[in-house]
């Protein structure tokens, strides 16, 4: 029996056969793998939904420059903590879905001290660094090592009604007395209804609002060099009061502890208040035709306490590249792509947000668009970095946290920032 299986394996047509079936099965493996290599890369990121559409154009240029490579854009939420919060998860769970990350400027040292991102210092060189802005280099940085692609700057503002102050006769205020004192009159002349709005709820932009005040009264929240923790000092509790004065004597509304940027842009731009701290990018849509403010603002650098300097926050978003990238290179072309002065250029004029690249704050055609922007670009220089250390968002969290019940009449300024301080440092010592 086990010899005439053997015969007929041995057979002729048996084993034309055998070749015949290998020779299909090799080559329908080849023809696979030809397939496969002719499938497109593709590349996930996720982003806010207002930057959906011009990003999109940008990713359409990008992808017919560059048939072999894909890129998905994913709309996340607005709030940028819960975005942060859906890369964490993902990067948790281990094999990220994303291979870009979009990230603020406020994240990277958290995710770069965790391993997640790639270092991208080697691929961009030195020479041209430099025409992205300091601080958007810096803040993409952790460790000396570059791990974010600077794509759009941000920087905090004052926006003030123009046609208000002008026929009253004053000029725009540098301190926040001036602020006050402004607001109050025209509030009580009946010109507006409210004399400055500001982001005061507990969230990423109540720390980056409050990083300007602070530096307004000459106030510390972390040296990132020594990790001294300022928040329980004078001038931290100064600045608390100051915004605390806002509310109680109704220059603000008390439902400001509930705005984010878009609440405070909605109703500046309804024409109901004379002061507003927000980022540049309200410009273009409380610019746009039926805007009830439009050509009656202008923008300068935030107030601050007399004898002191105005900072902006250095905002910003830019992209990174996930560690688990199957697709490192094509993924690093992209970023490069966003990142480039045509892709910028581009981007901005749909967009109103501000370009990463000194070169476009004085090109002519987004200066005709964006006529602050020169002028931007010196505040940005001098711009105020939130503290860049691996525990900032958890340090970002612990101050929202407070400052939100000092704002709230819950704790005194005195006790909510003793007790900010106080567990900052105790973060810091982990
Ligand atoms: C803007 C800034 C970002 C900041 C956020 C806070 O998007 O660019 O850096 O963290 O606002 O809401």
């Amino acid at each position: 029996m086990h010899r005439n299986w053997l015969r007929w394996l041995a057979s002729k047509k048996v084993k034309s056969l055998l070749m015949a079936v290998i020779l299909f099965v090799s080559s329908l493996s080849l023809v696979m793998m030809a397939v496969a290599q002719q499938q497109p890369i593709r590349l996930t990121m996720m982003l806010q939904a207002s930057e959906l559409m011009p990003l999109q154009e940008l990713v359409r240029d990008f992808e017919a420059e560059n048939p072999d490579i894909r890129i998905e854009l994913i709309e996340g939420p607005d709030n940028t903590n819960l975005r942060e919060d859906l890369y964490t998860t993902a990067f948790l769970l281990g094999d990220s879905a994303y291979d870009l990350v979009y990230m603020d400027i406020a994240w990277v040292p958290k995710f770069a001290a965790a391993g997640w991102l790639l270092d991208i210092s080697s691929r961009l060189q030195v020479q041209e660094r430099e025409d992205f802005l300091s601080g958007d280099i810096e803040g993409g940085s952790y460790e000396g090592k570059l791990y974010r692609m600077p794509f759009r700057s941000d920087g905090g503002m004052l926006y003030y009604r123009q046609d208000l102050l002008e026929e009253a006769g004053y000029a725009p205020p540098d301190t926040t007395e001036e602020l006050l004192e402004i607001s109050q009159d025209l509030q009580a002349q009946g010109k507006a209804q409210w004399g400055y709005v500001w982001q005061g709820q507990q969230y990423e932009g109540l720390s980056a609002m409050f990083v300007e005040i602070l530096h307004g009264f000459g106030g510390l929240w972390v040296d990132p060099d020594t990790l001294e923790v300022g928040l329980d000092q004078p001038q931290a509790i100064a600045a608390v009061n100051f915004l605390k004065q806002t509310i109680a004597e109704r220059v603000s509304p008390s439902g400001v502890t509930s705005y984010q940027e878009e609440e405070a842009r909605r109703v500046f731009q309804s024409g109901q208040v004379v002061f507003m701290r927000n980022w540049p990018y309200v410009w273009r849509l409380a610019s746009e035709e039926g805007s009830p403010i439009r050509d009656r603002f202008g923008i300068k650098p935030m107030v601050h306490a007399p004898g002191y300097s105005s900072g902006a926050c250095q905002g910003g978003w830019g992209i990174g590249i996930a560690k688990t990238t199957r697709h490192p290179d094509a993924a690093y072309k992209a970023a490069a792509y966003f990142a480039s002065p045509e892709a910028q250029k581009k981007f901005i004029l749909e967009s109103g947000f501000v370009p990463s690249r000194r070169s476009l704050f004085t090109d002519p055609e987004l200066v005709a668009a964006y006529e602050y922007l020169p002028d931007l670009l010196e505040v940005i220089d001098n711009s105020v970095l939130r503290p860049p250390i691996a525990q900032y968002a958890q340090a970002s969290d612990v101050l929202q946290r407070y400052l939100s019940a000092a704002l709230t009449n819950q704790r005194t300024p005195e006790r909510a920032m003793e007790a900010a301080a106080r567990e900052t440092r105790q973060l810091l010592q982990r």
